[in-house]
């Protein structure tokens, strides 16, 4: 039944090229430190299941900047982070929050929807099909702005105005996930990611952002997360926006941190256990960099950090700029072609670091910030795996351990898999 539907869903997505079946987390589990999911799941705020009568995909996605706006590009500091129907911190029937404990590590799910295993669907897509954020904060606010968390908000909480912090960030395709149709995508990780087909998933394989609360998360309150999905339609590859066009969805929840755990837990030291039922398993190579996102701050630039020291004198044959005030020349039509077997996979790609590692370019310029008569707007900045919007005009110092942890062998590994 749900299959059968789902089949639908994708003959949907394959005749409508700018389908509107997109993602937003549907299920957040507290991850056990073997990485298996434990206890009940939680859901966002004014969570709407697919069950339920009446469901729409509008109903759970926030798009930013709203499809009315003229100017694709632009979005505006007026623009919120959460939907009408997330702005209270206030849950629905049948769909609580999430318990758990500061510190906790905790799988943020969503499907695919066809942008991984589909990804000829929207041409000019970033070949991670995206990247999603996770910003926290103990201190939300009801009509919170998206330009004063996203891009603000760092890992060590000094960004913006430090009201939270930059939990997570990483590829929108975890190197696991898919939905189950005909193309060769879906084809390949069905056979590399089997799992007995659920009720919650179907035979569908979700996709997930692991992530951890801090551990000062003050007990017996709420705390918020915002989830932030970025996927930029780049520059030059498709007619109908040939300066690009900026595509965001957010999904807005808070947890219940709780002072002590609901679920009996293995022993920490235990590790992530290896061939687990995948139903239930966090991404190991998220779950073993739960705190990593420190390369994600705003004073150096991630892509600036691990290009600079990584592959210093490569030729940038990769980079775009995307700017709706001086849109530069297109790339030349062959540098983003999109090659599937370019999917980021689990052990190659993805973590953020081992992603930006292996792209071929030097430090950008990643954004512009203009003024208008009234206001201060942001113009995204797109390059062909990152979309970031910070204004750097100082030069960035690397420091040399930066990325050090990325193997170079590994790095040579991914650019041949980008190039076959
Ligand atoms: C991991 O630990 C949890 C909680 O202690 C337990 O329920 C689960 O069975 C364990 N998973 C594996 C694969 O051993
Ligand atoms: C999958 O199919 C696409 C489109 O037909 C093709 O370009 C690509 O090379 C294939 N990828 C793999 C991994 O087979």
């Amino acid at each position: 039944m749900r299959a059968s539907w789902l089949q639908g869903v994708f003959i949907l997505l394959l005749s409508t090229r700018h389908g509107q079946a997109h993602s937003w987390v549907e299920q957040l589990t507290v991850i056990a430190p073997n990485g298996t999911f434990v206890g009940s799941p939680g859901y966002s705020r004014g969570n709407v299941l697919r069950s339920e009568h009446g469901f729409s995909d509008t109903k759970m996605t926030h798009l930013i900047p709203p499809n009315t706006r003229a100017d694709v590009n632009l979005i505006l500091p007026t623009d919120r982070m959460c939907m009408d129907s997330q702005l209270e911190q206030k849950q629905t029937a049948g769909s609580p929050r999430l318990q758990a404990k500061a510190g906790d590590p905790v799988a943020l799910r969503y499907q695919e929807n066809g942008h991984v295993t589909l990804p000829w669907n929207q041409p000019g897509k970033p070949p991670n099909r995206g990247t999603v954020y996770v910003y926290g904060t103990t201190q939300p606010k009801r009509r919170e702005k998206f330009l004063d968390v996203h891009g603000a908000w760092t890992a060590d909480g000094t960004g913006g105005d430090k009201r939270g912090v930059l939990l997570s960030k990483q590829n929108f395709d975890d190197g696991r996930c898919y939905q189950i149709n005909s193309g060769n995508i879906s084809q390949i990780r069905k056979e590399k990611y089997v799992h007995q087909a659920n009720a919650l998933m179907g035979a569908d394989m979700w996709c997930q952002q692991d992530i951890q609360l801090p551990s000062t998360a003050p007990s017996g309150k709420l705390y918020t997360l915002y989830w932030v999905w970025d996927w930029p339609t780049l520059p030059g590859k498709d007619p109908t926006y040939p300066k690009g066009k900026a595509e965001i969805y957010t999904t807005c929840m808070d947890v219940e941190v709780v002072a002590h755990s609901p679920h009996v837990l293995a022993s920490a030291s235990e590790g992530y256990v290896a061939n687990q039922d995948l139903n239930y398993a966090a991404i190991p190579s998220q779950f073993t960099h739960l705190d990593d996102v420190s390369s994600s701050s705003a004073t150096t630039s991630p892509l600036l950090s691990a290009s600079a020291s990584s592959i210093p004198h490569q030729p940038q044959p990769d980079s775009l700029t995307l700017s709706s005030l001086t849109p530069h020349e297109s790339p030349s039509p062959s540098a983003l072609n999109l090659d599937t077997t370019a999917v980021p996979t689990e052990s190659v790609t993805s973590s953020a670091t081992a992603l930006v590692t292996s792209v071929p370019q030097g430090p950008q310029p990643t954004s512009t910030l203009y003024l208008t008569s009234t206001q201060v707007v942001r113009i995204l900045t797109v390059t062909e795996w990152l979309t970031t919007e910070k204004v750097i005009e100082k030069t960035v110092t690397v420091t040399a351990g930066g990325s050090a942890a990325t193997p170079v062998s590994r790095h040579r590994l991914a650019r041949r898999r980008w190039r076959e």
